[in-house]
């Protein structure tokens, strides 16, 4: 742990979750909670739930939960340091300096060291651009049509020549190479020695949602290969979850994003006023990047280039953005290749108007799909009705689905009816509906969970939930009859709490997590749907019967380990427990 316990607690409690959590979505008060979007997954209908009495969150559509540094760790991607130091800040509490030990220090200096580095090697590329040699990136980026203040707003640059002359810039700065090493601008060559990665190029410096320079992609000047280069992967740069200018674009008013393939094509976008230009870091657009942008806007236009790789990877974008719910449309850039051409070849109003005809993803699909048939041979044109029919089945709400079976019917010349037909017979024959999925995934998860550790996870819930119940299983239940090593941390913090103030915080209890899978694992641990519909009878009942497994599987694994040990004391205490354990739950009356 980077902070005590008392400060880690004392920054949570200080931090509302409704307020924080409202600071990223809309929430609406239902009943004793608030509701919203998920910024987790794509979803319509808010199932995203916030309680400011428990001061945790929970989607019952895709189940993530925790506390506000889960939320903030999942939604900024912070580390838990960073989500602490994020939200002392807002609640103006001073963090004590000296409660970093050396080595959690090294840790959490590490990122920021890695900010500090890109961020003085964005600095550098672009004074460089300014003098000579770095002129010719200068020339460069004029030649494209780049105006100074755009170059300024992306912080363009230039990277020398020599080889050398980042790295020995750092090192002046007082960066060490291991931390260098990592920053992956480097390449570290046992004969050759260390060289900068990025040599002669004109730079492009990426930057996160929060303005903080992440990594580059460097450009030669001319041709050459390869013709960009990207930073590595780093620990602070994940290229399946960001997107280039998305600082600048969440920014924008407009109710949508366009959404590019290349660098140049998003600055040459907001230089000509489209501010909502983002794209991928050189991969294939990714989910997380679908969600990142569902926190926004549910409306994408897709402007990849328009030969047939743009193509392609515009049909595979379009079912990821769908995913996450949002709706896409594809803008047609012929006879140019890509935004960047157009706008230099007809300007900004030309490109509002592709914006404005951009064709609907589905149709979009159904076009590219029609040109693999040949419309003259009857049976490849069944064959592509075939086809359709089976795409159709993706709307699975009906209305939906009714409605574009019809504008196909008539696009291309089928009845309706006949369209109409072919969409049944594929829909009864396969394609399980989403309910379907869900409760099918839902049970192949309660299966692998073993029978006890639900036990274990049911009775931690409860004994949250209704904390009286607490005193009730005293002298009965330790947090060591969990026997589940997960679990038994869980118990011993609520054991602790309860002892202590007579109560417990669930909230609290996730602070001894770091890492956002712990935090999530004991998050699920306070979801009270967990329990049911159970009416006061069934639910007595019931966890009379998971306190006597618990404590009965406990029993049972300290006797293993007595005569696996050959310790006759504790095996002694086992058997006295067992022979007293009906008694001891009739007198507590469980
Ligand atoms: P310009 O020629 O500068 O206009 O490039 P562009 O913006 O038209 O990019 P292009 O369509 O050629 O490529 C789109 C994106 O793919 C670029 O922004 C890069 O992120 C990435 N990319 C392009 N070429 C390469 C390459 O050679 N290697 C890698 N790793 N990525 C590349
Ligand atoms: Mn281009």
């Amino acid at each position: 742990m980077y902070y005590s316990d008392e400060v880690v607690e004392e920054v949570r409690s200080g931090s509302d979750i409704v307020d924080v959590i409202g600071t990223y979505i809309k929430l609406q008060k239902k009943g004793s909670n608030y509701m919203g979007l998920c910024p987790f997954h794509g979803e319509k209908t808010p199932s995203f739930s916030v309680s400011g009495s428990r001061q945790m969150y929970h989607c019952f559509g895709c189940g993530v939960g925790g506390n506000v540094f889960t939320f903030l760790m999942e939604y900024e991607n912070f580390s838990f340091p960073e989500a602490i130091q994020h939200l002392a800040d807002r609640a103006g509490i001073k963090l004590p300096e000296q409660e970093f030990t050396p080595e959690a220090k090294r840790k959490a200096d590490r990122r920021m060291r890695l900010f500090d580095i890109n961020k003085e090697a964005a600095k550098f590329y672009y004074v460089r651009m300014k003098k000579d040699p770095g002129q010719t990136a200068y020339g460069y980026f004029k030649k494209r049509g780049l105006s100074d203040e755009t170059i300024t707003k992306f912080g363009l640059g230039y990277s020398d020549k020599g080889g050398r002359e980042l790295y020995g810039y750092l090192k002046s700065q007082g960066f060490d190479d291991d931390i260098l090493k990592e920053s992956g601008l480097f390449t570290f060559d046992e004969k050759r020695g260390v060289y900068d990665k990025f040599w002669n190029r004109a730079m492009f410096p990426i930057m996160d949602g929060n303005s903080k320079v992440i990594g580059f992609g460097g450009r030669v000047m001319g041709d050459g290969e390869p013709k960009y280069l990207n930073s590595p992967e780093t620990p602070i740069f994940d290229k399946s979850r960001n997107l280039y200018a998305l600082n600048y674009a969440r920014q924008s008013r407009k109710s949508y994003f366009l959404l590019c393939e290349g660098y140049m094509d998003v600055i040459s976008l907001h230089q000509a006023g489209f501010t909502n230009a983002v794209a991928s870091l050189g991969t294939a657009f990714t989910g997380l990047q679908a969600n990142l942008i569902a926190r926004y806007v549910k409306e994408v236009y897709i402007t990849y280039d328009s030969d047939g790789a743009g193509q392609k990877a515009a049909l595979r974008a379009i079912p990821i953005l769908r995913a996450a719910g949002i709706s896409a449309k594809v803008i047609n850039m012929k006879p140019y290749k890509d935004p960047d051409e157009f706008i230099k070849a007809l300007g900004a109003e030309e490109y509002e108007k592709r914006i404005q005809s951009a064709r609907n993803s589905f149709y979009f699909e159904i076009d590219v799909l029609k040109s693999e048939f040949d419309f003259s041979d009857p049976e490849q044109k069944t064959k592509f009705f075939r086809e359709t029919a089976k795409k159709l089945l993706q709307f699975t709400e009906e209305l939906e689905r009714r409605t574009y079976t019809e504008a196909i019917a008539k696009e291309y010349q089928i009845s309706f009816d006949m369209l109409n037909r072919l969409v049944n017979q594929y829909g009864s024959a396969e394609m399980p509906t989403e309910e379907k999925k869900d409760s099918y995934t839902e049970r192949k998860k309660q299966k692998q969970e073993s029978g006890l550790n639900t036990s274990q996870k049911l009775l931690l819930t409860w004994l949250t939930t209704e904390p009286a119940l607490l005193g009730k299983v005293k002298g009965i239940l330790t947090a060591e009859d969990f026997t589940d090593e997960f679990y038994y941390g869980a118990a011993k913090e609520v054991f602790e709490q309860y002892e202590k103030e007579g109560t417990v915080t669930p909230a609290r209890i996730l602070n001894r997590y770091e890492t956002k899978e712990e935090q999530a694992k004991a998050a699920e641990l306070f979801q009270t749907t967990l329990l049911g519909d159970l009416d006061e009878m069934q639910k007595a009942k019931a966890f009379a019967e998971t306190v006597r497994k618990v404590k009965q599987s406990s029993i049972e694994m300290r006797m293993g380990r007595a005569a696996e040990t050959g310790d006759l004391e504790a095996m002694q205490k086992a058997i006295a427990e067992q022979a007293s354990l009906n008694t001891t739950l009739q007198k507590a009356g469980l």
